[in-house]
């Protein structure tokens, strides 16, 4: 079912950000780990956007967001390993002036034997991204127009049940946290031992109502999986008047020492992107706590 729901974002206009450093990061440190094994898993992304962007595209040139995220990244020779892999990952595609999307990053990454399913429910960029998940031939790859959570409700828990659920929606609705800590919630009643990598803004009190609203969410979803942590990459000062001054993602049922991973190479990129940039790694839910 398609929701009648007025959709105004679009992610060409912040391709390539930090906020893309940070999830594409962490989205490639999870599909790795579920590569480890010679066994089948199934990906979701829920709120997959377009697939790809090209840098000359109108949408992304007009605040060119990619300047402060993936191109200072671009030429490094990084230490560590996972921002080593998303490099590698991600310049095949900017060496022809385009920023892969998280589902042209899950789609590629697919053997054989996997399945991933990227959902998208605003009509043009569903029908950009059935093209270009079509071209990188991946068998077991399917796009869906619809509903994100809808569409990861019905189709979870998958068989075998090995897999991680991408969840990155543009939040512009205040019931959007809501919807989301209730999905999550629901999930993990049917699908234990998923693993989910949920992307929130950081927002200062100019946002009015969604300030502290992520905060809430996570406090909402910290009890629902064995174990999660939260990863957070802060680009500014959170002052009164910054609007969005970072973003993080909270990871749920993470895989062995994703957390180290993760906060090496964090480190790493605030040193590249310099600034007031800082980030931070907590666990929310440990085995101990429980
Ligand atoms: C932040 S963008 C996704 C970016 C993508 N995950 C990436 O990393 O490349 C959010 C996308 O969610 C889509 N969207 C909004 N509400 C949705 C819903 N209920 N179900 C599926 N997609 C939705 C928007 O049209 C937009 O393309």
């Amino acid at each position: 079912m398609v929701r009648s729901i007025v959709l105004s974002y679009k992610h060409a206009f912040h391709a390539g950000n930090h906020a893309d450093v940070i999830k594409h990061l962490c989205w490639i440190g999870v599909i790795d780990y579920l590569k480890n094994k010679n066994k089948p898993f199934t990906v979701f992304d829920t709120h997959a956007g377009a697939g790809c962007y090209s840098l000359n595209d109108e949408q992304v040139q007009k605040n060119k967001e990619y300047q402060s995220g993936f191109d200072p990244l671009a030429n490094v020779t990084p230490q560590s390993q996972l921002l080593q892999r998303y490099i590698e990952t991600l310049v095949p595609y900017w060496q022809v002036q385009q920023y892969a999307g998280s589902p042209l990053i899950g789609a590629s990454a697919l053997r054989d034997q996997d399945s991933g399913h990227f959902m998208e429910l605003h009509p043009s960029e569903a029908q950009t991204l059935a093209q270009v998940i079509k071209d990188t031939h991946a068998r077991g790859a399917h796009v869906h127009h619809r509903d994100g959570l809808e569409g990861l409700r019905a189709l979870t828990p998958p068989k075998p049940n090995r897999g991680a659920v991408l969840i990155d929606p543009p939040y512009e609705r205040y019931d959007e946290y809501k919807e989301i800590e209730t999905a999550i919630s629901g999930l993990y009643k049917r699908w234990n031992n998923a693993q989910v990598v949920l992307w929130y803004p950081l927002l200062s009190d100019r946002a009015g109502v969604k300030a502290g609203a992520s905060e809430k969410l996570i406090e909402g979803l910290k009890d629902t999986a064995k174990t999660a942590f939260i990863a957070e990459l802060h680009v500014a000062c959170a002052r009164d008047d910054t609007g969005m001054y970072g973003s993080g993602v909270m990871v749920l049922n993470p895989p062995w020492q994703l957390d180290v991973r993760m906060d090496e190479a964090l480190k790493e990129v605030c040193t590249i992107l310099q600034g007031q940039s800082h980030h931070r790694i907590s666990w929310v839910k440990t085995e101990e706590s429980q």
